[in-house]
């Protein structure tokens, strides 16, 4: 495989360039019987939008998806699921111009380097961060899944550049408030002087980064397999093909490295019978495998590297140091659009475990129309 493909029993395939036809995705091994239909997977895409036109790149989609196989009768078969959205919006034309000098941060550079210059460049091509409808559109699948056992995943914006949220939000809280405000923070004080900072960062030409907070409840113990295909190893591969991740820790991270053994460790006590930790340090995993805690992860996000900023680049052509301003359509901070894509990127890759351990009951059809 060339990379376009993660899972070993819910396989997520991505295609598409963000200037091309369409973005699409093929999930491999959704189980049969899932009640599916395009409205599921549209609310998840709107989500990917915020409503704040002064936070996000003038490229607005409407992404509608579509569809293509996998579903009949409004339930999943147990085929492959093609879902694609068109891109209808792309302007190529501010690529052309800057067709020569690699955006600092962006993945112009290695790209070519890789592709011997035949890659499409236009709007990065398949480095764009609209690639990430795939993933949002597979997850909307995966997300059904897991809520058939109870299991939600929930990500929130919990820093963008200096502003943080200092205090303790809650389940519910998250769950009622993130997607009442554009930058996706249940804390909606904090939530405006987030959005104040990005609309201030893009008037200087510049763009901000952040943290994106997820948090997967109810997961079963005994999730997960050793070495390799550890949960958390394997969520993290996954959030790291969403472009601008560039770190990603597990409860308390690299907190730990300064803790003391008796400081970090999480204790067990038998509650009502079942067996929990008093403090959840190890953010739901041990040994790559789930402990019955919350899952808990906290993933960095750069700023957008495409900025209106004067930087120095080379010019491939003539070999010659030069400069560039990049001015197309970016979105000024990633964080935002990036809240339900890392739902997504988490939800695939945890669903794919639970199949892996075989928690995902079987459907069977009761009568046959
Ligand atoms: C939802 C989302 C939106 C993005 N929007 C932009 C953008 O408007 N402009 C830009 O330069 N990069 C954007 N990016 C980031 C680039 O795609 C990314 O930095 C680039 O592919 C290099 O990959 P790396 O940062 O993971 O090394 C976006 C990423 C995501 C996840």
């Amino acid at each position: 495989m060339a990379g376009n493909s993660i899972g070993k029993e819910f396989i997520v395939t991505s295609f598409g360039e963000s200037h091309g036809k369409i973005i699409g995705v093929i999930i491999d091994g959704c189980p049969p019987g899932l009640q599916l239909s395009e409205a599921d997977i549209q609310t998840e895409l709107d989500n990917r939008i915020p409503p704040q036109p002064k936070i996000v790149s003038a490229r607005i989609e409407k992404d509608i998806a579509k569809i293509l196989s996998g579903v009949f009768n409004g339930f999943t078969t147990g085929a492959p699921i093609c879902v694609i959205v068109e891109n209808k919006e792309a302007d190529s034309a501010d690529y052309h111009k800057i067709k020569n000098l690699p955006r600092p941060g962006h993945a112009d550079y290695t790209a070519l380097i890789k592709y011997g210059g035949f890659g499409d460049f236009r709007g990065g091509g398949r480095f764009s961060g609209r690639v990430t409808v795939a993933l949002v559109m597979a997850g909307a699948v995966a997300k059904k899944l897991l809520r058939k056992h109870d299991v939600d995943v929930l990500a929130y914006t919990s820093a963008i550049g200096n502003v943080k949220l200092e205090r303790q939000v809650t389940y519910e809280e998250i769950r009622k408030n993130k997607y009442e405000n554009a930058v996706r923070c249940p804390d909606s004080s904090c939530a405006n002087e987030m959005e104040t900072a990005i609309i201030e960062a893009r008037k200087q030409g510049d763009s901000l980064g952040g943290i994106i907070e997820v948090l997967i409840m109810n997961v079963p113990p005994g999730v997960g397999e050793p070495l390799f295909d550890g949960l958390d190893a394997d969520i993290a591969k996954a959030l790291f093909a969403v472009p601008a991740v560039k770190g990603i820790e597990f409860g308390a991270g690299f907190k730990a490295a300064i803790l003391k053994g008796s400081e970090n460790n999480d204790d067990f006590r038998v509650r009502k019978g079942e067996i929990s930790t008093l403090t959840n340090n190890a953010g739901g995993v041990l040994g790559g495998i789930s402990t019955g805690m919350p899952i808990v992860a906290r993933i960095a996000i750069k700023p957008t590297p495409s900025i209106a900023k004067k930087q120095r680049t080379v010019n491939l052509v003539t070999m010659e140091n030069a400069s560039i301003s990049v001015n197309g359509r970016h979105d000024p901070c990633i964080i935002p659009k990036a809240v339900p894509v890392v739902e997504s990127a988490v939800a695939i890759a945890l669903i794919d475990h639970m199949l892996r351990a075989g928690l995902m009951q079987r459907i069977v059809k009761k009568e046959h129309e």
